[in-house]
């Protein structure tokens, strides 16, 4: 039983205020959780609370806070902490809105989250295994986004991620050490070309390149010099977040400089599909361009896996549509988009009844928070798109992966999606 629910203010990794919420119960035990922050998020995402005004630029907490130290911590005492869709739906009524907008997603979710913790302590097990109970034993690939563009860098890079999946491992260790040596090989090899290997907001590099055929290319030199075998042990995934590149029914490379059709992008992204080792692309099209992403799907559906962000922003409603109208076959899943662990776990299990593949995912401001290292495991989501192996708050994913491998023992499994089909 829910006796305290407190929260306060802390930063995240790159200096903002998030809202970190603790949870405790009757007989001592606690929780804590900590929300992330996005900063190409989608439009149709739930609503982050900030307080506006002068302080910290707008992105104060402070509202949130109070949100979850007065009205949330009034709904939410006395409920079991386990009875976790009963505490999410309170909470869900309190706000009475679509996006969340009334309490806000990060005060919600703090507690959300903070409230599970709570309770797997209580129950003595580790949080996997609270959620996921015994079966919960397949970690997933990561997808390790080694080279930064977009609104997460200052380089010149209109594409936001260049991810590397070492999917052909036999443990998630092998897995994270592959990507952990082609990171390192990147590195010297855009060290030997003269080119700047300052880190972007998710650790990856952040160099100017004449072009995204060029950022391929390091890639797959990289994975070769670790002495990896592209496409079989080491493949490579893409999130454009092509929305923050979309105007007036064009995509905009300034870095190319071209300015293409829908149809035009498709082609773009074929030739890439073609030319390099790629097996997942996220947001190719804008959040608003279903034609777009129609026409995407079915040029690349079978070729590589096609997941969606922003468009579907972890919404059943937008995940629904995405089935009526054929559009991706995997779904981006991020706690915050939605707000509660609840209707996460819902939008995931009606992703998985349609024949969507599921990846968990951090956000571009991240802190040392390892849940979503812990629901990867605990749902069998297969996939984690977790940063490079850099700067802690990426880092703190992989290790809590490894703590859960190594609790498992000879019960861990790994799968490669990419050789099984997914
Ligand atoms: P964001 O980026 O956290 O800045 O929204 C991550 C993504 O687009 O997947
Ligand atoms: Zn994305």
């Amino acid at each position: 039983e829910i006796t305290q629910v407190a929260a306060r203010m802390v930063l995240d990794s790159r200096g903002n205020p998030t809202v970190e919420a603790e949870v405790a119960l009757v007989g001592g035990a606690r929780g804590r959780a900590i929300v992330p922050s996005g900063a190409s998020t989608g439009k149709f995402e739930a609503v982050e609370l900030r307080d506006g005004g002068p302080t910290y630029g707008g992105k104060g907490v402070s509202k949130a806070i109070a949100n979850v130290n007065g009205p949330i911590a009034g709904a939410v005492i006395g409920y079991d902490a386990r009875q976790q869709r009963l505490l999410d739906r309170a909470m869900i009524s309190l706000d009475d809105t679509q996006d969340k907008s009334r309490l806000g997603a990060n005060a919600m979710l703090s507690v959300s989250l903070a409230a599970a913790r709570a309770a797997a302590n209580a129950s003595r097990l580790p949080l996997t295994s609270y959620l996921g109970g015994v079966n919960a034993t397949l970690l997933p690939v990561p997808m390790m986004n080694v080279i930064n563009g977009g609104v997460h860098a200052s380089n010149n890079l209109d594409m936001q991620e260049f991810m590397l999946v070492p999917h052909g491992a036999v443990t998630f260790r092998e897995a994270l050490q592959w990507g952990v040596q082609t990171y390192a090989a990147l590195k010297a090899e855009l060290a030997a070309q003269s080119l700047s290997t300052t880190v972007g907001d998710e650790g990856g590099f952040a160099p100017n390149l004449h072009s995204h055929q060029e950022a391929l290319e390091l890639l797959v030199k990289a994975i070769e010099k670790a002495g990896l075998r592209p496409g079989i042990d080491v493949s490579l995934a893409l999130d454009p977040a092509s929305t923050e590149f979309f105007r007036e029914g064009h995509y905009v490379l300034k870095g190319e400089d071209k300015s293409l059709t829908p149809d035009e992008m498709v082609d773009y992204y074929a030739q890439l599909v073609d030319a390099f080792p790629i097996v997942s692309i996220e947001d190719p099209m804008a959040e608003e361009d279903w034609e777009g992403w129609k026409i995407f799907t079915q040029r690349l559906r079978g070729k590589i896996q096609i997941v969606g962000d922003d468009i579907f922003v972890t919404n059943p409603r937008r995940l629904e549509r995405g089935f009526k109208e054929s559009v991706a076959d995997s779904i981006l899943i991020k706690l915050n988009q939605i707000g509660t662990l609840t209707e996460t776990l819902e939008t995931m299990e009606l992703a998985r009844s349609h024949g969507y593949s599921t990846v968990i995912s951090h956000r571009s401001g991240e802190t040392e928070d390892t849940f979503i290292a812990d629901l990867a495991v605990a749902t069998g989501a297969g996939q984690i798109k977790t940063g490079a192996p850099a700067r802690s708050d990426r880092v703190a994913k992989y290790n809590q992966l490894l703590r859960i491998e190594a609790m498992l023992g000879e019960g861990a499994r790994f799968i490669d999606w990419v050789k099984r089909g997914k």
